[in-house]
């Protein structure tokens, strides 16, 4: 029998696809409307790969894919090819960017483990965004292990840090969880908000809850340093960097 992570609710395939969505919506208003998390994510990958002369960029544990979308909306981004895909991928979202950047945007519509190794194309950056939290601590070695595997360069980036500042910050959520159906009022899929975030208000404690250990779960500069020695290969060189409660690994 499949146990439950607790920290793995959006991952988990028995969690219905409305309370899904709107979690992820909850993670995407924080990011990126009431924050520019996911801005400062595009900028640091876009002048990551340019210097080091990547072609193609794969996000990993997409979500809805917001990340991949500001990323190919900038003109910046000229040149470089697109993947996007998930444990669970949203088909949809995925093949409307596919569609609108053709020839430059590939949605994976099978579901992709970012934890099991896969020989991507020479010239290839993988991206994980919010999401390396998920895999619990003791198998993320082995994460590191697979990823530096599977492509020529890995960035990791996480909007929050294990300092208690950022816990309770991160813990904040519950208020843009809650006002969730006002802040994406004129979006398609308002009863279903009213409904996980007001009348059962499910998605507030599962964000709040997703906001503390989300942090608690990171790894501070240390533990990764330790990792990447061990996981990453002699020939990766590791650039570690913090800015306010977010945090960017790549190697
Ligand atoms: C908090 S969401 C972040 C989504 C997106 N990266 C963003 O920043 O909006 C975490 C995502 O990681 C995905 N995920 C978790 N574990 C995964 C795994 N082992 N392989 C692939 N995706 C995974 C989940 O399905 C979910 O879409």
């Amino acid at each position: 029998m499949k146990t439950f992570n607790v920290y793995q609710f959006n991952a988990d395939p028995r969690l219905p696809t409305p309370l899904r969505q709107t979690l992820l919506e909850t993670f995407e208003v924080c990011n990126e409307v009431l924050a520019s998390f996911y801005v400062e994510v595009s900028n640091e990958v876009l002048a990551f790969a340019r210097s080091r002369g990547l072609k193609n960029i794969v996000e990993l544990g997409a979500g809805h894919a917001p990340l991949t979308r500001l990323l190919v909306d900038n003109p910046e981004s000229h040149g470089l090819n697109f993947v996007i895909c998930d444990l669970i991928p949203a088909v949809e979202q995925y093949q409307e960017l596919e569609l609108k950047y053709p020839g430059r945007v590939t949605a994976l519509t099978e579901s992709v483990d970012f934890s099991t190794t896969r020989a991507w194309p020479p010239s290839t950056l993988l991206v994980l965004c919010a999401a390396i939290h998920h895999v619990p601590t003791q198998k993320r070695p082995a994460l590191v292990h697979a990823l530096s595997l599977s492509a020529d360069s890995v960035m990791v980036f996480a909007p929050v840090r294990k300092t208690w500042l950022s816990v309770l910050l991160a813990m904040a959520i519950i208020f843009p969880a809650i006002a969730l159906p006002i802040l994406l009022w004129k979006k398609p899929g308002r009863l279903r908000r009213v409904l996980w975030c007001w009348l059962v208000p499910v998605i507030p404690l599962i964000a709040l809850w997703d906001g503390f250990g989300g942090s608690l779960r990171q790894w501070n500069e240390r533990e990764w340093r330790e990792v990447l020695a061990r996981e990453a290969g002699e020939q990766r060189e590791p650039f570690l960097k913090h800015w306010g409660n977010r945090q960017l690994v790549a190697w």
